[in-house]
């Protein structure tokens, strides 16, 4: 027994499903789950020893590629000088100041802990703003596991089969609409028949929670346009696009400006943590100047802030273009493999948000991603493995380029995709 399975059989007994987050768990893709050693620039390497190129990257957060000489410089700093206050600290108001540059619809900022508790409290300070009750979401997107969008939700949620979870009340699943992304009419459909009592709509700009699902036909634009004219916030959901796409997100891309934005993975650097922020006439009604009540133990932690700090400093455009380069690369070679192979399959990219959809037709909703063939990326899944590439566990998310990948990382993960799919 490899010292990889004998540790998931003893975590298995004290961890539901063996971790800590459930598509660690490989459940979708079969076979053990692998557990870490440690990570470097591109590399994970697994207990057995064995090394990968590693295209999870936290899920994420590590576009500068795992262990980044100074975030983790800026991590021990601020850890020698304490690691836990619950006082104010002077990054707090330094990554405050960070995100509001880069974010111009962002006026005012919280810190949280993780992008569910940004969400989450998003919508309270939503609905609080609006007076009304009901939330629009899209199905398919993920937009973490607070109660009201755990429906029809994507990523772990659609990996297992259960889009909807139990133990999420009726009431709860009641005041959450869903609607389909792309689909502008079906937005205004339940803008219509719930009439003044919408709060907001929550977007993931780009879906990356259901595979990687763009935008098409100025989608963004026309739900701007819609929210506006009936008084419904649009919360822009940059969890996991924020200053990954751009420095400004999504919204810079797409030129589209929210009311609020969530955000999380990259302004950590790897670090637990959150953020939601916008127009300050909505920000100002969040405790202590206003009624709406948020707070937390861990908020605005100085190690996460420092590593955040760290990450966000080096963001800039030869940051960016390395990115797109990289990225662009591994698509175009994926793409010929594809066509050489005469395979029927979608691939789907924005910036460094990659993805593979086994379908012979482009992915614009839910139900495209729902009808992708499973088991064939199963395969796929374990022959890249087994060629060194580690993916994302999973049909319905993104792969993650860092600027860490090198060319010849990219030229490696474009032989083994080929190898895979013969
Ligand atoms: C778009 C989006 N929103 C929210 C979340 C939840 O963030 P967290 O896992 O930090 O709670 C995620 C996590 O993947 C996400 O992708």
């Amino acid at each position: 027994m490899s010292k990889t399975q004998n540790i998931f059989e003893q975590a298995k007994q004290l961890i539901p499903g063996g971790v800590n987050s459930p598509v660690r768990a490989f459940s979708s893709v079969g076979g053990t789950p692998v557990i870490t050693e440690h990570a470097l620039g591109s590399k994970l390497t697994d207990i057995d020893g064995k090394e990968y190129i590693d295209y999870i990257g936290s899920w994420g957060p590590a576009i500068l590629g795992h262990s980044d000489p100074d975030v983790v410089k800026a991590i021990t700093d601020s850890a020698c000088k304490g690691i836990s206050f619950g006082t104010s600290t002077t990054a707090e108001l330094t990554i405050a100041k960070k995100i509001t540059e880069l974010m111009p619809t962002i006026e005012m900022v919280r810190m949280v802990t993780s992008g569910t508790e940004a969400t989450m409290s998003a919508l309270r300070l939503a609905r609080a703003y609006t007076k009304r009750n009901k939330l629009i979401k899209f199905a398919g997107s993920y937009h973490g596991h607070g109660d009201s969008f755990l429906v029809k939700a994507g990523s772990g949620a659609m990996t297992f089969g259960t889009p909807t979870s139990p133990g999420v009340t009726q009431a709860t699943a009641d005041d959450t609409l869903i609607a389909e992304f792309n689909h502008i009419d079906s937005v205004a459909q339940l803008i219509k028949s719930n009439k003044d009592n919408v709060a907001a709509v929550i977007v993931e700009p780009v879906i990356g929670n259901a595979g990687v699902i763009p935008p098409v036909d100025n989608f963004l634009q026309k739900l701007r346009e819609l929210t506006t004219a009936n008084g419904v916030l649009l919360i822009i959901d940059e969890v996991m696009t924020g200053f990954r796409l751009a420095p400004g997100g999504a919204q810079e891309i797409y030129n589209v400006k929210a009311d609020l934005t969530t955000m999380g993975k990259v302004i950590g650097g790897g670090l637990p943590i959150g953020a939601y922020g916008g127009r300050k006439e909505i920000m100002q009604m969040i405790s202590p100047s206003g009624p709406v009540y948020q707070a937390g133990t861990l908020s605005g932690n100085p190690i996460a802030v420092a590593a955040g700090l760290a990450t966000l400093n080096k963001l800039n455009d030869e940051l960016y273009k390395t990115l797109e380069a990289r990225s662009a690369q591994l698509e175009s070679g994926i793409k010929t493999n594809l066509k050489k192979l005469s395979l029927p399959y979608t691939y789907q990219r924005v910036g460094s948000m990659n993805c593979l959809f086994f379908i012979d037709k482009p992915v614009i909703s839910f139900d495209d991603a729902a009808n992708c063939d499973t088991e064939k990326f199963s395969r796929y899944y374990q022959n890249m493995l087994n060629n060194g590439i580690l993916l994302p566990p999973s049909q319905f998310e993104a792969f993650f380029v860092s600027v860490a990948h090198s060319q010849e990382d990219i030229e490696k993960t474009i032989k083994a995709n080929y190898d895979s799919l013969c």
